[in-house]
């Protein structure tokens, strides 16, 4: 998979890209990551990317046409190119869309700052606009991270011989059971007996159970669109009568 990140400030990817399995990604060339300063692409001594909005107002807009010429820098790679800008006004980002991006050949992330982005790059060359929540940063640049993140590490061979990513939390739309490692005792907390009994089905059902548990908790709306199956419904009625019965007191 081929990324390319527009941004002003390519620095503050440096480390990001180094580390750990999106790191090795690209070392192992399943990942081809650049990033493009916008900058570079503005014009005159000043190099300015952005200016004054038309009809007044406070803060700075990004010119449209350093973006443009950026983004026309890039090569394409035919029907599989999409450009995507990260702003809080986009679609919410969610693992579905992950895998739905995992797919494509090739990603250019636009990463807008300041107040805002000339409205004619959204219109001209935008294909989707992404939001990673419901607040807004400063900048793109960490919404393009979390994006490159998630998205990464479901190309095929990413992750190796680590745990599955169908095994992660929101893959079957449930939160995931808690984990545990030695000691088996730490500060008075034990490990659950049940992980030790080596009973391997056992362990699957109360991982299971605790899954659904966290997510009954935690994220109640998740469980409309869940995948589950008749055992997770008996497990869940069960949790349900659990919580109704400590609720009464009884
Ligand atoms: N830029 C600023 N805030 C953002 C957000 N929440 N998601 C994506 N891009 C952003």
């Amino acid at each position: 998979m081929r990324l390319d990140i527009l941004t002003l400030f390519p620095d503050l990817f440096a480390s990001f890209l180094e580390e750990s399995i999106l790191g090795r990604a690209i070392k192992k060339g399943l990942v081809d990551i650049r990033l493009i300063s916008i900058r570079e692409f503005a014009k005159g001594p000043h190099k300015v990317t952005d200016d004054r909005p038309f009809g007044g107002g406070d803060g700075m807009v990004m010119k449209a046409g350093p973006i443009y010429r950026a983004l026309e820098s890039v090569e394409r790679e035919r029907d599989q190119t999409l450009v995507i800008l990260l702003t809080p006004q986009g679609r919410g980002f969610d693992q579905p869309t992950a895998w739905e991006l995992s797919k494509r050949e090739h990603l250019i992330l636009i990463c807008g700052r300041y107040e805002g982005i000339d409205e004619r790059v959204r219109t001209g060359c935008v294909d989707m606009e992404l939001s990673i929540g419901d607040y807004v940063l400063s900048g793109g640049e960490l919404a393009a991270m979390v994006v490159a993140d998630a998205v990464t590490r479901l190309v095929p061979g990413v992750l190796g011989g680590e745990r599955s990513n169908l095994e992660d939390s929101f893959e079957d739309g449930l939160l995931e059971y808690p984990h545990y490692t030695r000691p088996r005792v730490f500060r008075d907390q034990e490990v659950p007996g049940i992980l030790l009994s080596g009973d391997h089905e056992k362990i699957r059902v109360w991982r299971r159970t605790e899954s659904l548990r966290r997510t009954l908790e935690r994220r109640p709306d998740l469980l409309r669109r869940a995948k589950l199956s008749e055992e997770d419904k008996r497990i869940l009625e069960r949790l349900e009568q659990e919580s109704a019965k400590s609720e009464t007191g009884s």
